[in-house]
């Protein structure tokens, strides 16, 4: 390894929103979708030279850092993308609620696809739209997409698919069968297909991520892709996402709702985003190794030591889906917080999310033995 995935780097009193949550308690926290890992030295060095250069004005979005991002785009996805159709955003929720505020009118759908990330879900009901949900299909150890049940869902009224691939939380990357299928519907109904890939750059396979980018303007109708480094080189802090929207009249559109509302991108973000895409691949990589460590570890412990709480394969992230519903807890979050462990609640993920927790494996491995060790003491003293 060259990079250092094993430190434990302390983030207590730095203003963290994961580890605030428990501040002097002993409560592992592994909730909030961020990792226990420093970023990238490339991402670092860049920031480090950033705050030499001493002057923090407005910003506007620099041409290298949307070079970077289509570079990125056509060596990692096989995708393209102009410059100006790269809509740079502080952060995605922003921008899933920016959407939901300029499409249609007071009462219009937009459909998720749940259990989901649950900004698809309020990002609809603070625009005054209705959010409709769908549950995805589990077949045996495989969650997909019910595409009658979804068909079913829509409405004259519908506007929106909000659509996360690679999906959190179940972990599922859509093959490409899956996303044109479901990008057809949405552009048969007349609805904005809406695809938030900001995972897709932790594919821990065997699958392969298919990218919304590579379908024809014909086949998608309007869409719209979403993607940030943050997710994959730890950086959420830093405020730095986009929208990747082809077709000119939507993307005046997005604009034109974000208009006064949504701050320009920071310019620390800029200058990580560029960093992390130009130069970040071989950290990438060693990431993407200790994660599926992490898996391994998560499934094993879980098959031999916690058979009741069920683990489906994962794809992609570092976010695992246990299923938790044959322990016959009342409330298994407060119950493993107790123990020790802070997890986030299936319950908030929608319909289909009771009984579940999320558990963030975007740490060092002694970490995620750790929490594995405190659930496990926590069930045996019930
Ligand atoms: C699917 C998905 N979209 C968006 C976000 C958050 O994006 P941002 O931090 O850019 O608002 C997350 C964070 O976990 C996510 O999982």
């Amino acid at each position: 390894m060259s990079f250092d995935f094993t430190s434990l780097p302390d983030r207590r009193g730095t203003g963290s929103l994961k580890w605030d949550k428990y501040a002097g308690r002993d409560i592992l926290p592994m909730w909030v979708a961020d990792m226990d890992f420093l970023s990238p030295p490339c991402v670092r060095d860049a920031l480090a030279r950033r705050v030499a250069h001493g002057v923090f004005g407005y910003t506007v979005p620099t041409r290298e850092a949307a070079a970077a991002v289509r570079g990125w785009l056509r060596d990692r996805h096989e995708a393209e993308a102009e410059a100006e159709q790269i809509v740079w955003f502080p952060g995605l929720v922003p921008c899933l609620n920016v959407i939901c505020r300029a499409l249609g009118t007071d009462g219009d759908e937009v459909i998720a696809l749940t259990p989901v990330y649950p900004p698809f879900l309020s990002a609809p009901a603070f625009s005054h739209r209705a959010s409709v949900s769908v549950p995805l299909a589990l077949d045996g150890d495989r969650w997909s997409v019910d595409m009658a049940r979804l068909e079913a869902a829509f409405t004259p009224r519908t506007r929106a698919l909000l659509f996360c691939n690679p999906h959190n939380p179940v972990g599922r990357v859509f093959t490409e069968a899956e996303v044109r299928a479901v990008a057809a519907l949405c552009a048969r109904r007349g609805a904005l297909f809406c695809s938030d890939e900001i995972h897709a750059d932790l594919v821990l396979g065997p699958s392969r991520h298919f990218s919304a980018l590579r379908l024809s303007d014909a086949e998608a109708g309007e869409r719209i892709v979403l993607m940030a480094p943050s997710k994959t080189f730890n950086t959420p802090g830093l405020s730095c996402a986009f929208a990747v929207i082809p077709e000119a009249n939507l993307r005046q559109r997005i604009r034109d709702a974000a208009r006064g509302i949504i701050t320009e991108i920071n310019a620390m973000g800029y200058a990580a985003c560029e960093a992390a895409f130009r130069e970040g691949e071989p950290w990438r990589q060693e990431l993407l190794s200790v994660l599926r460590g992490n898996r391994e570890v998560l499934y094993d412990f879980v098959a031999r030591e916690t058979p009741a709480i069920r683990l489906r394969p994962m794809e992609a992230t570092y976010l695992a889906w246990l299923d938790c519903r044959a322990l016959g807890l009342d409330d298994p979050a407060s119950f493993f917080e107790k123990g020790g462990v802070g997890l986030s609640d299936g319950k908030l993920f929608g319909p289909g999310g009771e009984g579940f927790l999320r558990f963030n494996f975007g740490c060092p491995r002694t970490r995620v033995e750790e929490a594995l060790r405190r659930m496990k003491a926590a069930l045996a003293r019930r």
